[in-house]
Protein backbone atom coordinates (compact mmCIF):
# COMPACT_ATOMS: atom_id res chain seq x y z
CA UNK A 1 0.00 0.00 0.00
CA UNK A 2 1.68 3.09 -1.16
CA UNK A 3 1.50 6.17 1.54
CA UNK A 4 0.63 4.61 4.48
CA UNK A 5 -0.97 6.43 7.38
CA UNK A 6 2.36 6.55 10.24
CA UNK A 7 1.35 4.91 13.38
CA UNK A 8 2.13 8.35 15.15
CA UNK A 9 -1.63 9.19 14.21
CA UNK A 10 -3.01 6.89 17.01
CA UNK A 11 -1.38 9.21 19.25
CA UNK A 12 -3.60 11.45 18.19
CA UNK A 13 -6.13 9.78 19.68
CA UNK A 14 -9.58 9.99 18.21
CA UNK A 15 -8.81 9.87 14.46
CA UNK A 16 -6.92 7.11 12.75
CA UNK A 17 -6.79 6.45 9.03
CA UNK A 18 -8.14 2.91 7.67
CA UNK A 19 -4.69 2.07 6.94
CA UNK A 20 -2.23 1.77 9.39
CA UNK A 21 1.75 1.66 8.58
CA UNK A 22 2.42 -2.03 10.09
CA UNK A 23 0.93 -4.60 7.18
CA UNK A 24 1.08 -7.40 9.76
CA UNK A 25 -1.80 -5.88 11.10
CA UNK A 26 -3.68 -7.18 7.96
CA UNK A 27 -4.11 -10.87 9.59
CA UNK A 28 -2.97 -10.09 13.01
CA UNK A 29 -5.11 -9.81 15.68
CA UNK A 30 -7.74 -6.75 16.18
CA UNK A 31 -4.97 -5.80 19.30
CA UNK A 32 -7.83 -3.61 21.03
CA UNK A 33 -6.51 -3.55 24.49
CA UNK A 34 -4.12 -0.71 24.33
CA UNK A 35 -5.74 1.63 21.59
CA UNK A 36 -7.41 4.52 22.86
CA UNK A 37 -10.62 4.03 21.33
CA UNK A 38 -11.24 5.37 18.20
CA UNK A 39 -14.09 6.88 16.20
CA UNK A 40 -14.81 3.60 14.14
CA UNK A 41 -14.65 1.62 17.73
CA UNK A 42 -17.30 3.78 19.51
CA UNK A 43 -19.26 3.44 16.04
CA UNK A 44 -19.05 -0.36 16.23
CA UNK A 45 -20.42 -0.04 20.29
CA UNK A 46 -22.74 2.42 18.70
CA UNK A 47 -24.05 -0.24 15.69
CA UNK A 48 -24.23 -2.90 18.68
CA UNK A 49 -26.04 -0.66 20.98
CA UNK A 50 -28.75 -0.15 17.84
CA UNK A 51 -29.65 -3.73 17.57
CA UNK A 52 -32.92 -4.71 16.33
CA UNK A 53 -34.62 -7.59 14.48
CA UNK A 54 -37.34 -7.05 11.48
CA UNK A 55 -39.94 -9.61 12.89
CA UNK A 56 -40.69 -6.87 16.10
CA UNK A 57 -42.51 -4.90 13.63
CA UNK A 58 -45.87 -6.40 12.75
CA UNK A 59 -46.73 -6.05 8.83
CA UNK A 60 -50.34 -7.38 9.56
CA UNK A 61 -52.03 -4.17 8.89
CA UNK A 62 -49.61 -2.65 5.93
CA UNK A 63 -50.52 -6.19 4.13
CA UNK A 64 -54.27 -4.67 4.61
CA UNK A 65 -52.89 -1.54 3.32
CA UNK A 66 -51.18 -2.79 0.74
CA UNK A 67 -54.29 -4.50 -0.73
CA UNK A 68 -56.91 -1.98 -0.88
CA UNK A 69 -55.18 1.63 -0.39
CA UNK A 70 -52.44 1.56 -2.30
CA UNK A 71 -53.13 2.52 -5.86
CA UNK A 72 -51.36 0.25 -8.74
CA UNK A 73 -48.75 3.17 -9.06
CA UNK A 74 -47.49 3.02 -5.26
CA UNK A 75 -47.42 -0.61 -5.81
CA UNK A 76 -45.29 -0.66 -8.48
CA UNK A 77 -43.43 1.59 -6.68
CA UNK A 78 -43.17 -0.52 -3.71
CA UNK A 79 -42.15 -3.33 -6.05
CA UNK A 80 -39.07 -0.99 -7.76
CA UNK A 81 -37.86 0.15 -3.98
CA UNK A 82 -37.34 -3.70 -2.99
CA UNK A 83 -36.27 -4.92 -6.26
CA UNK A 84 -33.30 -2.43 -5.51
CA UNK A 85 -32.68 -2.49 -1.86
CA UNK A 86 -32.65 -6.30 -1.61
CA UNK A 87 -29.99 -6.28 -4.16
CA UNK A 88 -27.87 -2.94 -2.87
CA UNK A 89 -27.58 -4.60 0.51
CA UNK A 90 -26.04 -7.23 -0.88
CA UNK A 91 -23.37 -5.73 -3.09
CA UNK A 92 -22.44 -3.36 0.25
CA UNK A 93 -21.85 -7.05 1.92
CA UNK A 94 -19.99 -8.12 -0.90
CA UNK A 95 -17.86 -5.08 -0.73
CA UNK A 96 -16.95 -5.48 2.71
CA UNK A 97 -16.36 -9.15 2.60
CA UNK A 98 -14.69 -9.46 -0.24
CA UNK A 99 -12.45 -6.44 -1.41
CA UNK A 100 -12.77 -3.51 1.55
CA UNK A 101 -11.82 -5.90 4.75
CA UNK A 102 -8.75 -7.52 2.76
CA UNK A 103 -7.74 -3.90 2.31
CA UNK A 104 -7.80 -2.05 5.79
CA UNK A 105 -5.47 -3.29 8.71
CA UNK A 106 -6.48 -0.29 11.34
CA UNK A 107 -7.79 -2.98 13.67
CA UNK A 108 -11.05 -0.60 15.34
CA UNK A 109 -11.91 -0.34 11.49
CA UNK A 110 -12.42 -3.65 10.85
CA UNK A 111 -13.93 -4.47 13.72
CA UNK A 112 -16.57 -1.86 12.40
CA UNK A 113 -16.45 -3.63 8.92
CA UNK A 114 -17.50 -6.48 10.31
CA UNK A 115 -20.52 -5.50 12.14
CA UNK A 116 -21.52 -3.46 8.99
CA UNK A 117 -21.60 -6.74 7.63
CA UNK A 118 -24.11 -8.01 9.95
CA UNK A 119 -26.35 -5.27 9.77
CA UNK A 120 -26.39 -5.60 5.90
CA UNK A 121 -27.33 -8.85 6.63
CA UNK A 122 -29.88 -8.25 8.42
CA UNK A 123 -31.35 -5.76 6.28
CA UNK A 124 -31.66 -8.03 3.42
CA UNK A 125 -33.73 -10.58 5.68
CA UNK A 126 -35.57 -7.56 6.59
CA UNK A 127 -36.24 -6.94 2.73
CA UNK A 128 -37.42 -10.19 2.24
CA UNK A 129 -39.83 -10.18 5.41
CA UNK A 130 -41.37 -7.36 3.38
CA UNK A 131 -41.83 -9.15 0.38
CA UNK A 132 -43.39 -12.30 2.22
CA UNK A 133 -45.54 -9.87 4.48
CA UNK A 134 -47.09 -8.53 1.29
CA UNK A 135 -47.16 -11.91 -0.48
CA UNK A 136 -44.79 -10.69 -3.49
CA UNK A 137 -42.67 -13.13 -5.25
CA UNK A 138 -39.66 -13.48 -4.06
CA UNK A 139 -38.12 -14.75 -7.08
CA UNK A 140 -39.53 -11.96 -9.15
CA UNK A 141 -38.41 -9.39 -6.87
CA UNK A 142 -34.66 -10.84 -6.08
CA UNK A 143 -34.47 -10.98 -10.11
CA UNK A 144 -34.85 -7.47 -11.12
CA UNK A 145 -31.49 -6.22 -10.93
CA UNK A 146 -31.64 -8.66 -14.04
CA UNK A 147 -35.13 -7.93 -15.34
CA UNK A 148 -35.26 -4.11 -14.99
CA UNK A 149 -32.26 -2.74 -17.39
CA UNK A 150 -32.46 0.66 -14.44
CA UNK A 151 -31.61 -1.12 -11.49
CA UNK A 152 -29.29 -3.34 -13.03
CA UNK A 153 -27.45 -0.32 -14.70
CA UNK A 154 -26.94 0.76 -10.55
CA UNK A 155 -26.04 -2.36 -9.67
CA UNK A 156 -23.15 -2.80 -12.04
CA UNK A 157 -22.18 0.29 -11.43
CA UNK A 158 -21.80 -0.16 -7.69
CA UNK A 159 -20.30 -3.69 -8.38
CA UNK A 160 -17.57 -2.03 -10.45
CA UNK A 161 -16.00 -0.08 -7.79
CA UNK A 162 -15.70 -3.82 -5.64
CA UNK A 163 -14.10 -5.34 -8.61
CA UNK A 164 -11.88 -2.76 -9.29
CA UNK A 165 -10.18 -4.03 -5.84
CA UNK A 166 -11.05 -7.12 -4.80
CA UNK A 167 -8.14 -9.40 -6.99
CA UNK A 168 -5.44 -7.06 -5.97
CA UNK A 169 -2.93 -7.48 -3.12
CA UNK A 170 -2.56 -3.63 -2.79
CA UNK A 171 -4.07 -1.12 -3.59
CA UNK A 172 -2.73 2.99 -3.69
CA UNK A 173 -4.46 5.76 -1.07
CA UNK A 174 -6.60 6.75 -4.15
CA UNK A 175 -7.75 3.31 -5.36
CA UNK A 176 -9.01 2.69 -1.86
CA UNK A 177 -11.03 6.69 -1.65
CA UNK A 178 -12.64 5.43 -5.04
CA UNK A 179 -14.08 2.34 -3.47
CA UNK A 180 -14.95 4.25 -0.13
CA UNK A 181 -16.88 7.32 -2.31
CA UNK A 182 -18.96 4.81 -4.22
CA UNK A 183 -19.73 2.64 -1.77
CA UNK A 184 -20.53 5.06 1.29
CA UNK A 185 -20.53 8.49 -0.52
CA UNK A 186 -22.83 7.21 -3.39
CA UNK A 187 -24.64 3.93 -2.15
CA UNK A 188 -25.03 4.45 1.09
CA UNK A 189 -25.27 8.37 0.96
CA UNK A 190 -26.82 8.91 -2.90
CA UNK A 191 -29.08 5.71 -3.39
CA UNK A 192 -29.85 4.77 -0.05
CA UNK A 193 -31.26 8.14 1.45
CA UNK A 194 -33.23 8.68 -1.95
CA UNK A 195 -35.07 5.41 -1.10
CA UNK A 196 -35.65 6.04 2.43
CA UNK A 197 -37.62 9.16 0.91
CA UNK A 198 -40.27 7.07 -0.94
CA UNK A 199 -40.40 4.73 2.29
CA UNK A 200 -40.63 7.25 5.07
CA UNK A 201 -43.22 9.01 2.64
CA UNK A 202 -45.94 6.33 3.12
CA UNK A 203 -45.54 6.40 6.95
CA UNK A 204 -45.51 10.13 6.51
CA UNK A 205 -49.40 9.57 5.06
CA UNK A 206 -50.51 7.33 7.09
CA UNK A 207 -49.95 4.18 5.31
CA UNK A 208 -47.79 1.51 5.33
CA UNK A 209 -46.54 2.15 9.26
CA UNK A 210 -44.24 -1.12 9.97
CA UNK A 211 -42.71 -1.26 6.54
CA UNK A 212 -41.81 3.02 7.46
CA UNK A 213 -40.55 1.71 11.02
CA UNK A 214 -38.89 -0.82 9.79
CA UNK A 215 -36.85 1.80 7.06
CA UNK A 216 -36.40 4.25 10.24
CA UNK A 217 -34.43 1.11 11.98
CA UNK A 218 -32.42 1.08 8.59
CA UNK A 219 -31.68 4.73 8.07
CA UNK A 220 -30.42 4.69 12.16
CA UNK A 221 -28.14 1.92 11.20
CA UNK A 222 -27.11 3.48 7.47
CA UNK A 223 -26.72 6.71 8.89
CA UNK A 224 -23.86 5.12 10.99
CA UNK A 225 -22.61 3.57 7.77
CA UNK A 226 -22.38 6.73 6.41
CA UNK A 227 -20.91 8.84 8.86
CA UNK A 228 -17.94 5.75 9.25
CA UNK A 229 -17.38 6.08 5.50
CA UNK A 230 -17.06 9.59 4.96
CA UNK A 231 -15.06 10.18 8.30
CA UNK A 232 -12.82 7.48 7.19
CA UNK A 233 -12.61 9.64 3.84
CA UNK A 234 -12.10 13.33 6.01
CA UNK A 235 -9.33 11.20 7.94
CA UNK A 236 -7.48 10.09 4.33
CA UNK A 237 -7.33 13.60 3.13
CA UNK A 238 -6.30 15.05 6.42
CA UNK A 239 -3.51 12.50 6.67
CA UNK A 240 -2.44 13.35 2.83
CA UNK A 241 -3.85 16.89 1.90
CA UNK A 242 -2.10 16.36 -1.63
CA UNK A 243 -4.60 12.97 -2.47
CA UNK A 244 -7.35 15.01 -3.55
CA UNK A 245 -5.33 16.26 -7.04
CA UNK A 246 -7.24 17.85 -9.76
CA UNK A 247 -7.47 15.25 -11.78
CA UNK A 248 -9.00 12.60 -8.78
CA UNK A 249 -11.31 15.67 -8.07
CA UNK A 250 -12.68 15.76 -11.67
CA UNK A 251 -12.80 11.81 -11.74
CA UNK A 252 -15.37 11.93 -8.54
CA UNK A 253 -16.85 14.59 -9.64
CA UNK A 254 -18.18 12.56 -13.12
CA UNK A 255 -18.71 9.89 -10.75
CA UNK A 256 -20.98 11.63 -8.71
CA UNK A 257 -22.68 12.91 -12.13
CA UNK A 258 -23.14 9.59 -13.23
CA UNK A 259 -24.47 7.99 -10.38
CA UNK A 260 -27.32 10.76 -10.29
CA UNK A 261 -27.95 10.20 -13.71
CA UNK A 262 -28.61 6.33 -13.14
CA UNK A 263 -31.05 7.56 -10.16
CA UNK A 264 -32.50 9.67 -12.45
CA UNK A 265 -32.96 6.98 -14.89
CA UNK A 266 -34.29 4.54 -12.10
CA UNK A 267 -36.55 6.95 -10.94
CA UNK A 268 -38.44 7.78 -14.51
CA UNK A 269 -39.58 3.77 -14.27
CA UNK A 270 -39.84 3.61 -10.59
CA UNK A 271 -42.08 6.36 -10.87
CA UNK A 272 -43.16 7.27 -13.55
CA UNK A 273 -45.93 8.98 -12.13
CA UNK A 274 -45.98 10.73 -9.27
CA UNK A 275 -47.23 8.84 -5.91
CA UNK A 276 -47.63 10.64 -2.66
CA UNK A 277 -47.30 13.90 -3.76
CA UNK A 278 -44.24 13.51 -5.21
CA UNK A 279 -43.17 13.19 -9.20
CA UNK A 280 -39.93 12.54 -10.41
CA UNK A 281 -38.44 16.11 -10.17
CA UNK A 282 -39.34 16.84 -6.42
CA UNK A 283 -36.88 13.20 -6.13
CA UNK A 284 -34.56 14.39 -8.70
CA UNK A 285 -33.77 17.50 -6.31
CA UNK A 286 -33.80 15.48 -3.38
CA UNK A 287 -30.75 13.37 -5.05
CA UNK A 288 -28.88 16.40 -6.45
CA UNK A 289 -29.38 18.06 -2.77
CA UNK A 290 -27.70 14.79 -1.01
CA UNK A 291 -24.73 14.66 -4.29
CA UNK A 292 -23.81 18.04 -3.03
CA UNK A 293 -23.87 17.04 0.87
CA UNK A 294 -21.96 14.70 0.39
CA UNK A 295 -19.36 16.69 -2.06
CA UNK A 296 -19.36 19.28 0.28
CA UNK A 297 -18.79 16.82 3.17
CA UNK A 298 -15.29 16.13 1.40
CA UNK A 299 -13.98 20.02 0.89
CA UNK A 300 -14.87 19.37 -2.54
CA UNK A 301 -17.22 21.91 -4.65
CA UNK A 302 -20.89 21.70 -4.96
CA UNK A 303 -22.12 20.04 -8.61
CA UNK A 304 -25.79 21.20 -8.75
CA UNK A 305 -26.37 23.65 -6.00
CA UNK A 306 -29.81 22.98 -5.52
CA UNK A 307 -32.06 23.15 -2.13
CA UNK A 308 -33.47 20.62 -0.22
CA UNK A 309 -37.40 19.83 -1.31
CA UNK A 310 -37.77 17.26 1.95
CA UNK A 311 -36.18 19.40 5.22
CA UNK A 312 -38.87 16.44 6.94
CA UNK A 313 -36.34 13.91 5.92
CA UNK A 314 -33.57 15.73 7.57
CA UNK A 315 -34.54 16.04 10.89
CA UNK A 316 -35.14 12.14 10.35
CA UNK A 317 -31.47 11.54 9.90
CA UNK A 318 -30.34 13.98 12.86
CA UNK A 319 -29.63 11.29 14.99
CA UNK A 320 -28.34 12.92 18.70
CA UNK A 321 -26.49 9.77 19.11
CA UNK A 322 -24.82 10.09 15.97
CA UNK A 323 -24.12 13.33 16.42
CA UNK A 324 -22.20 13.34 19.26
CA UNK A 325 -19.62 11.48 17.78
CA UNK A 326 -18.85 14.01 15.12
CA UNK A 327 -19.75 17.43 16.98
CA UNK A 328 -18.75 19.19 20.10
CA UNK A 329 -22.01 20.84 20.42
CA UNK A 330 -25.56 18.55 20.01
CA UNK A 331 -25.76 20.98 16.28
CA UNK A 332 -27.04 19.13 12.70
CA UNK A 333 -25.67 16.10 11.87
CA UNK A 334 -26.18 16.81 8.22
CA UNK A 335 -24.60 19.40 8.15
CA UNK A 336 -21.52 17.22 8.16
CA UNK A 337 -22.33 13.97 6.50
FE1 LIG B 1 -27.94 -1.71 4.63
FE1 LIG C 1 -25.17 0.22 4.92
Amino acid sequence: MSNSINNQSRNEGDLMSPVLDDEKKALGPFELKDAKPSFAYRLYQQGCSNSWFPKEISLAQDKQEYETKLSDMEKHYIKYMLGFFCTAESLVANNITHALYKHINNPEYKLYLLRQAYEEANHTVTFLYIIDSLGLDRQEIFDMFKTIPEIGAKASFEEQFTTDIMSKQEISERELFKNLFGFYAIMEGLYFFSGFLIGLSFGRRQLLKGIASLFQYILRDETVHLGFGMQAMRQMIKDNPNLITDDLQAELVAIMKQAVELESNYAEVAMPEGILGLNKNYYLQYCQYIADRRMGALKMDPIYRVANPAPWLATQTDLPELVSFFEATPTSYESRV
